[in-house]
This record gives structure tokens, sequence and C-alpha cells, in this order.
């Protein structure tokens, strides 16, 4: 065992672990945080997807030790109690079936649009094609993130347009 650092979502956390044990049982059993979930445990499946310093990281394959930059999880996507844009698409669109998966859907969604603000309908899924759902909900993924693309990817554009939207079907 020994005492290691980790930047969470803006916060230190010290933990007294063993150091290879994966980032994942860190995060959820120590640090408290529900969003990064056990999949498969072996790097297939993106459920278990975090943020590391921009890079899009599977936590249950990183030892804890190695996890030295600024871990975001998907709890720290929203600010100050304002969801980012991707998680209220995600709502406008309904696109959860069980919701197993879909701390990877939308971490994985983050790291795209990150490095590509405007993807292509080809990049979206390029992009998303290591996040598996095995509830088949990959087209509202891709509708939600066309969602957040047509808003330019800020709150304040994604607000326009979901005003515009609602508008447009009272007006139907
Ligand atoms: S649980 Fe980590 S990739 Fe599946
Ligand atoms: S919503 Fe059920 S696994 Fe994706």
């Amino acid at each position: 065992m020994s005492v290691i650092t980790l930047n969470v979502n803006g916060a230190v956390h010290q933990v007294d672990v063993d150091p290879a044990t994966p980032l994942l049982y860190i995060l959820r059993n120590d640090i408290g945080l529900r969003g990064p979930r056990f999949g498969c445990g072996l790097g297939q499946c993106g459920a278990c997807s975090v943020i590391i310093d921009g890079a899009l990281v599977r936590s249950c394959q990183l030892p804890a030790a190695a996890a030295t930059g600024a871990i975001t999880t998907l709890e720290g996507l929203s600010q100050n109690g304002t969801l980012h844009p991707l998680q209220q698409a995600w709502i406008d669109e309904q696109v959860p079936q069980c919701g197993y998966c879909q701390n990877g859907q939308i971490m994985t969604a983050k790291a795209l649009l990150d490095r590509n603000p405007s993807p292509t309908d080809a990049e979206i899924r390029e992009g998303m094609q290591g996040a598996l759902c095995r509830c088949m909900t990959y087209y509202r993924i891709h509708a939600a993130i066309k969602r957040v693309v047509a808003g330019q990817a800020t709150g304040l554009a994604h607000e326009a347009v979901g005003t515009a939207a609602a508008a447009q079907e009272a007006s139907v």
C-alpha cells in the first residue's frame, strides 16, 4: 500500500491503496464517484471511461499510480449546477435505455468534440465506435451529438437551439 495523490474534477484526493489498483476502483470505491462504470474490465467496452489531460482513458486498465494528470469524470462535466451541453442533449434526445453504458458514451463524445467541435456524420461514427451499447442507443447518441454540434458546443448557443426547437414544436 502507498499513498497516492489524484486530481479529480479539480479536487485533490489522497488515497492509501495498492498503486496497481485500477483507477476505476479508486474512483468508485474510495472517492465515491458513480459515473465511471465497470463493464468488461478488459478495456473493450468503454463504460469506465474518464478523461485525463484531455485524453480519453479506460480507467479499468490504468493503474491508479499512473493517473498523474487532471482527471475528469462524468460528474465533472456540469458546472455550478448547469449541465454540460452533451448532458442536456442526452436528456433532450432521451438517449439512455438501461443507462449502463452511458458514462462511456458521454465521455467519449466529450473527448471527440474537444478535439473536433464540428465532426461530420462519419467522424462521429468513427469517434464513437469504441463505446459499446448493448441496448442499441447508437442512433439517439448520434442525434444528441449532432444537437450539440448544431449549437456550436456552447451552453448559450445550445440553449438557443433548444429554445428554437421548442418553439418549432409548439407551433406544430
Ligand atoms: S470496463 Fe473498462 S473498457 Fe469495459
Ligand atoms: S443504454 Fe443499455 S447498454 Fe447502453
